[in-house]
């Protein structure tokens, strides 16, 4: 009877629950969407994977265009959309910064680094991180970036007479690159793809990929009594405590040094912490965000570009000639040297293109505001959907063919763009 009782309490509740959105969001649920069933809603578009995600929400724009909603029923809706003139209305105000709920799975690791953290946080250390991103001390990191290619080389060759999957191994060139540049401390994850750090940090991101795409998972009460859960904050524990140790170590050292001219990253997060405007935590949380969301985005790019010029033999002819004029053999590698590679570039984009490493982002509405004339509530999700915007049609002519000469100067179309310095491609409406 008690049960009865229960159940008909929980079914009132979602129904007023869901009569409180409905009111609210009349607009967003009348856009384009896929059928909405009593209860489950949309849930079962989504598919419970990276791989059925994407298909299903290409299918779901090709379906009802490029803006769209999906609802649970109870709720506020998440509209997905993947027209450029939407993304630039998201991602191109100061308006937009808020991060949604699927970024708080990421904060036992990355603390309130800039990647999780609310708007007004994020402004404040995205302004402090930005000098990070210089020319200067990017050419700086060429030599290092060099030797750690050499080493993949090396690797690559180890391997070849097989075929292999060339994943793991960028993968770990790729952390060598971003521990090395982020904290200025070298963690020899190629020659030593055994270390605890590196085990640790692929099985963070396999765990939490396993989250993200679970209804249960993504619950912190009933994740925090599950095994996943407690084996992801051993590796988190582990991974938290290098960055924790080498800024420690830093810091003592840092007396030695001339703090008025940065040599690299650290030297300016060193420099940061000295003027108090982040603390020594906050600091590590900004080095394990770049960690974070360095090392996974390049291997996948790196990978790719591999997958798509070995299925190219044609392009990948053309890019080796124009690397062999410009960057003899023995040669150092320099910044003047990668700006003659203008092939190079596009190769990079149209897999970026193809291929991009983050499908997609969100962002937390925070005030009501208008988009083609439907009333979008404070509170509603938007999901961005780069995949989508990549392989539509109309920005670009016969999608799924791999073509470099979409992005050469002459070809690209007038103010397309990549947003600076994420290399986040987005188009930008003239
Ligand atoms: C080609 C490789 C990369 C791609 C495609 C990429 C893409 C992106 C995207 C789409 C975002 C926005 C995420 C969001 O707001 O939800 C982002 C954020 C970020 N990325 Fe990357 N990224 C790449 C490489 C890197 C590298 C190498 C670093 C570090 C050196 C890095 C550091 C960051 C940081 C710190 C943020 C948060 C920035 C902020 O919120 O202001 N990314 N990236």
């Amino acid at each position: 009877m008690l049960a009865y009782v229960l159940i008909a309490i929980l079914i009132v509740f979602l129904n007023f629950k869901s009569w409180q959105v409905r009111r609210r969001c009349k607009d967003v649920l009348n856009l384009p969407g896929p059928k909405n069933y009593p209860f489950i809603g949309t849930i079962l578009e989504f598919g419970n994977n990276p791989v059925d995600f994407l298909k299903n929400m290409q299918r779901l724009f090709e379906e009802h265009g490029p803006i769209l909603r999906f609802w649970n029923n109870t709720e506020y809706p998440t509209v997905m959309i993947s027209g450029a003139k939407y993304m630039e209305i998201i991602l191109g105000s100061s308006e937009h910064l808020q991060r949604t709920r699927l970024y708080r799975l990421l904060e036992v690791w990355l603390g309130n680094g800039i990647l999780v953290t609310d708007a007004t946080t994020w402004r404040k250390n995205r302004k402090l991180l930005n000098p990070m991103f210089n020319t200067k001390i990017l050419e700086g990191f060429i030599p290092t970036f060099e030797r750690l290619s050499n080493i993949l080389v090396d690797k690559i060759r180890e391997n070849i007479s097989v075929p292999f999957d060339v994943f793991p191994l960028i993968n770990l060139y790729s952390l060598d690159m971003i521990c090395e540049s982020a904290m200025g401390h070298e963690i020899n994850a190629q020659l030593n793809p055994e270390f605890q750090y590196v085990k640790s940090c692929k099985r963070f991101l396999e765990l939490h990929l396993e989250r993200l795409f679970s209804l249960l998972k993504t619950n912190d009460f009933l994740y925090s009594f599950m095994d996943a859960s407690k084996e992801q904050m051993e590796h988190v524990e582990l991974i938290k405590s290098i960055a924790k140790n080498v800024i420690k170590e830093k810091i003592s050292n840092f007396h030695n040094k001339d703090c008025n001219k940065p040599k690299d990253m650290m030297d300016m997060f060193l420099n940061i912490v000295r003027d108090g405007n982040l603390t020594q935590t906050e600091v590590r949380n900004e080095v394990d965000t770049l960690i974070f969301a360095g090392h996974d985005t390049v291997a996948s790019v790196l990978s790719m570009v591999i997958f798509e010029l070995g299925k190219n033999q044609g392009v990948q002819v053309r890019l080796i000639q124009e690397i062999d004029e410009n960057i003899s053999g023995n040669e150092e590698i320099t910044l003047s040297k990668l700006n003659k590679l203008p092939y190079l570039e596009c190769v990079l984009k149209e897999s970026m293109r193809l291929h991009p490493p983050v499908p997609f982002t969100e962002r937390l509405i925070r005030k009501d505001f208008t988009i083609d004339g439907y009333l979008i509530p404070a509170k509603t999700n938007i999901c961005v959907h780069f995949y989508g915007l990549h392989r539509d049609p109309d920005h670009f002519p016969n999608p799924d063919h791999f073509d470099p000469e979409r992005f050469t100067p002459e070809n690209t179309p007038k103010g397309t763009s990549f947003v600076s310095p994420l290399s986040v491609l987005v188009l930008e409406t003239a």
